[in-house]
């Protein structure tokens, strides 16, 4: 996979006199003050000290193989933009610039690419030019966040996207011009604090106007920066858009709903920001964009992705997977093949929506969801978690399954004529077992782990314990094990709290079980004031009915044995449980403060269906 940095300028040796040739002044010119060095004055003032790189390709693929860069995509810096000069002037600056970066790319051996700059102030001149450059080679547009007081929802912008979109053109949004400059005149807060606002802002723009619901989702977006600050204060947009109305605008959705519409690059510089923008945006939504080789850029670009804790298949995604898709190459292994030889499909429209294997079952979201607690990281933790995740998952897979044995036994209480239900109910309750014995199983790997090797991390995990699996305790309550002291593991999460309460007020497997048997005539209702004892042996006495009349209930027979197994199987997870336990941390206390497997010996006596065991008791030869 070739790693591809998507946002990085340019500035060709030289151009023509911008103020001669216009006759307006402060257009940005050149000084060369040494050689390899420069300076980009605008007018009088000067504005930036640059290099060679940016000119020169043969300085700039020597930085690229030193920091292992396949590929650059570069764009010209705002400053070029002139969005509020006359039209005519910024589409010729424009295409001075776009041909300057073709023909720099033209030496650049195949690994430099370009985006183009269009006069945004004018729709159909910036479409044309936008048409002219794919033509040529351009694999998209560099777009200033906002023309003048317009940002991006304005309908001539919109309208550029949407062509953007037909052209199959990748935008990258630059902040420029920032706003509240009187109040930023020193410490270069205009970069450090205006540009991460004026991108948030764009951001925002084009959620609450509903440009993305206008706009199709083969639009190819990324706003550079990381994004600025929108991602850190999303919570805070959710929260408005939820609370007050006037703060929706014109979004069909809340804004997280829009996060899979754009990507943002990775230029952070900072671990802890880069980890929250993946962890906010998804893996698939961050792209390497390094501001090389500007001041400011990434001194070596692509290190801050390639040192982080991510995984690595996350690590290839925003190193270049993300990037083929932004720019909407042909074909990743085509572009893997040639390395440096990437092809713009400009022929169609790309899908970037398209599903594939990754996207329909979320594996890069999937595989970030590992953090281990040590550091440095103990090797087993890996493990500890993983294990942990596949039984939830499978608890996830056995809820799902026995609210719909719940529903199907509901049914065949309520037309007793029917079998289908009761069929298919012993199919679900088959595949329950299946799960639970895997479950059983599964605890073998985790004994592979040294007792010393948990201990090493032990300590990092208290205060979480088993007891806080709510899905766990949700079986239990459905099956009909309820015992209302385990919500107190609970209240600290409210959603959590909330169904396991619901599960406890629900009817359980077990009274639906008993409920569809008393439907059938086969369970007398229950006589007023008979004992909690009374009821539980006329429901055992029910089953060995069945079960003496195997010839006109082999169904419910079947759905009987399923869940004694079911019930058998529960047991040996508790059991295998408990030896897991006295292996890795012998009788020490539990993290949630249990005495540990003392406590969980006394749980092997629980049972969902206590009657029917108690049915095999009372059968006779
Ligand atoms: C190193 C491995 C493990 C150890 C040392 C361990 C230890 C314990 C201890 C001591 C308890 C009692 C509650 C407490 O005081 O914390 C407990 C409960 C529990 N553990 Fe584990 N456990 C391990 C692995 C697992 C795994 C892989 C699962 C899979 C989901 C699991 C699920 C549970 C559940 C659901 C409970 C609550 C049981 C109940 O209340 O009946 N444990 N564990």
């Amino acid at each position: 996979m070739p790693v591809i940095d998507i946002h990085n300028h340019f500035f060709p040796s030289s151009w023509p006199d911008l103020a001669e040739r216009y006759g307006t002044p402060n257009w940005p010119w050149i000084k060369h003050t040494e050689p390899g060095q420069a300076d980009i004055m605008v007018g009088d003032r000067f504005f930036r000290h640059i290099y060679s790189a940016c000119w020169d390709p043969e300085v700039r693929l020597r930085e690229m193989d030193r920091d292992g860069i396949d590929v650059q995509v570069i764009s010209a810096t705002p400053v070029l933009f002139g969005y509020e000069r006359p039209a005519e002037h910024a589409l010729d600056c424009a295409r001075l610039f776009n041909d300057a970066a073709l023909e720099l790319c033209s030496r650049g051996k195949g690994r430099l690419k370009a985006l183009c700059q269009v006069p945004l102030q004018d729709t159909d001149a910036a479409c044309k030019e936008l048409s002219r450059c794919m033509r040529a080679g351009h694999l998209g547009v560099q777009i200033g966040n906002h023309v003048g007081d317009k940002n991006l929802d304005n309908p001539g912008v919109v309208t550029f996207l949407q062509h953007c979109a037909d052209e199959g053109a990748a935008v990258l949004v630059h902040p420029w011009e920032m706003f509240g400059r009187e109040r930023m005149p020193k410490y270069m807060m205009p970069w450090t604090v205006g540009m991460p606002a004026e991108t948030q802002l764009s951001v925002v723009a084009m959620i609450l106007s509903g440009a993305f619901d206008r706009l199709p989702s083969t639009l190819r977006i990324c706003f550079a920066h990381g994004g600025g600050s929108f991602a850190f204060l999303l919570g805070r947009l959710e929260n408005a858009w939820h609370r007050q109305p006037v703060a929706r605008g014109e979004s069909e959705h809340p804004p997280s709903y829009y996060l899979n519409r754009f990507y943002t690059d990775s230029a952070v510089f900072d671990q802890r920001s880069l980890q929250f923008l993946v962890g906010t945006m998804g893996p698939d939504r961050v792209i390497l964009g390094s501001d090389y080789p500007f001041p400011l850029g990434e001194e070596r670009v692509g290190s801050l992705i390639r040192q982080s804790n991510l995984s690595l298949e996350a690590k290839a995604q925003l190193l270049g997977r993300n990037a083929i898709r932004f720019l909407g190459i042909k074909d990743v292994q085509e572009a893997e093949d040639t390395k440096s030889g990437l092809v713009a499909d400009t022929s169609s429209t790309p899908e970037p929506e398209k599903l594939t294997y990754s996207s329909y079952l979320k594996v890069p979201e999937l595989l970030e969801l590992q953090r281990p607690q040590s550091v440095p990281e103990h090797h087993d933790e890996l493990l500890f978690i993983l294990v942990h995740q596949t039984y939830e998952l499978w608890f996830k897979e056995l809820l799902h399954d026995l609210d719909a044995v719940v529903a199907n036994l509901q049914k065949a209480g309520a037309a007793p004529q029917s079998r289908d239900e009761v069929y298919e109910a012993a199919r679900l309750l088959r595949r329950c077992t299946e799960i639970t014995r895997v479950l059983v199983e599964q605890f073998t790997i985790l004994e592979t782990m040294l007792p010393t090797h948990f201990l090493a991390f032990r300590s990092l995990l208290e205060p979480a314990s088993g007891f806080q699996s709510e899905q766990f305790r949700e079986i239990e309550f459905l099956c009909g094990l309820k015992d209302e002291k385990m919500l107190r593991y609970h209240r600290p999460t409210a959603e959590a709290y909330a169904s396991l309460k619901r599960r406890l007020e629900e009817p359980s497997l077990r009274d639906v079980f008993f409920g569809a048997l008393q439907a059938m005539g086969k369970l007398p209702p229950a006589a007023e004031g008979a004992t909690e004892r009374e009821r539980f042996e006329a429901r055992a006495r029910a089953v060995h009915e069945l079960y003496k009349d195997e010839h006109h209930h082999r169904d419910w027979i079947d759905v009987c044995e399923r869940l004694t197994e079911f019930d058998e199987l529960v047991v040996s997870w508790r059991l295998r449980h408990i030896q897991l336990v006295e292996r890795i941390i012998g009788i020490r206390m539990g993290t949630g403060g249990s005495t540990g497997a003392s406590y969980l010996k006394l749980t092997l006596d629980k049972k969902f269906f206590p009657e029917l065991w108690e049915a095999r008791t009372l059968l006779t030869e």
